[in-house]
């Protein structure tokens, strides 16, 4: 059978909490070593590299010449601008020039995370730093976005997978988003929808309701209008998904869920 190269990746982090890249690590299928020794060759990665430092630096750009236009660029976390963006930087360099530099000579870019595809809680009002998201400063590549807050791990070795075995990006939604995975609502295909229909829901925490698995429609819950694919692809190795384990849905991966929460009340 026919091999194929490995695509190679360079995994950036902006502004982030590096959530992304844990719930990566807790991938079920593929799991995370799987996905990196197997789906894609992980040139560069903050935490996951073996080096680190000025040695970590020249390898990404050793990488980034060797594989000019061929690698795929993984951005994680927002990107500041205010201050000349100096509120995040690598090696004395703002992130917003690394990340540019990268995307110039990668194949494609793939945005990961609320905070990377719509500025997250960084871009929460009053947005001290002036986060912005990876496609107001990238504009002239693809730009895949993968939002959640974190983003299902699957999914995104799942576009990488796609990417390597087609040679292009999977068909993507009118926000830029792969339709396989940002399709369809939390609430489509939610475990707790006969009860919505039955009009059956929970009223508070605890009560009869969320013990025997009733809508929490009530409760704030925003899966009828947000799109991810928890209910297919479940969380923790696909054990469960925050719905399941008694949480409405807070909406992370839709765009500014952090100001427009009806669950906090800050709104
Ligand atoms: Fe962290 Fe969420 Fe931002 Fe990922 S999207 S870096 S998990 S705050
Ligand atoms: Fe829809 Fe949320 Fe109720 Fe599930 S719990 S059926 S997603 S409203
Ligand atoms: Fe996020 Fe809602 Fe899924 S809060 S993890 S999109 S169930």
């Amino acid at each position: 059978a026919e091999t194929r190269p490995l695509v190679p990746v360079i995994w950036l982090h902006g502004q982030a909490c590096t959530g992304c890249s844990a719930a990566f690590l807790n991938a079920g299928e593929p799991s995370a070593a799987e996905a990196i020794l197997n789906i894609m060759r992980l040139e560069y990665h903050g935490l996951f590299s073996a080096a680190s430092g000025v040695e970590l630096e020249h390898h990404r750009e050793k990488v980034m010449r060797e594989f000019r236009g061929n690698y795929l660029l993984i951005a994680e976390g927002a990107v500041p601008a205010g201050d000349q963006g100096y509120f995040c930087s690598v090696g004395g360099v703002p992130y917003g020039e690394i990340l540019k530099a990268a995307a110039k000579q990668a194949a494609a870019v793939l945005a990961i995370g609320s905070c990377a595809v719509w500025g997250g809680i960084q871009a929460a009002r009053p947005n001290p730093t002036q986060a912005a998201a990876t496609q107001q400063v990238i504009t002239n590549k693809p730009v895949v976005k993968i939002p959640g807050c974190p983003p299902i791990p699957e999914v995104i070795a799942g576009v990488v997978l796609h990417y390597s075995l087609f040679g292009q990006l999977p068909a993507l939604d009118s926000q830029g988003r792969p339709t396989r995975f940002f399709g369809k609502t939390v609430h489509a295909g939610c475990s707790r929808k006969s009860f919505f229909e039955a009009g059956q829901f929970a009223e508070y925490y605890g009560d009869k309701g969320a013990k025997a698995g009733w809508c929490l429609y009530k409760l704030g819950c925003r899966g009828p209008s947000t799109f991810n694919s928890c209910a297919a692809l479940g969380w923790w190795q696909g054990l469960s998904n925050p719905i399941q384990a008694g949480s409405p849905c807070i909406g992370c991966s839709e765009a500014d869920f952090w100001d427009d929460d009806p669950i906090s009340g800050f709104d």
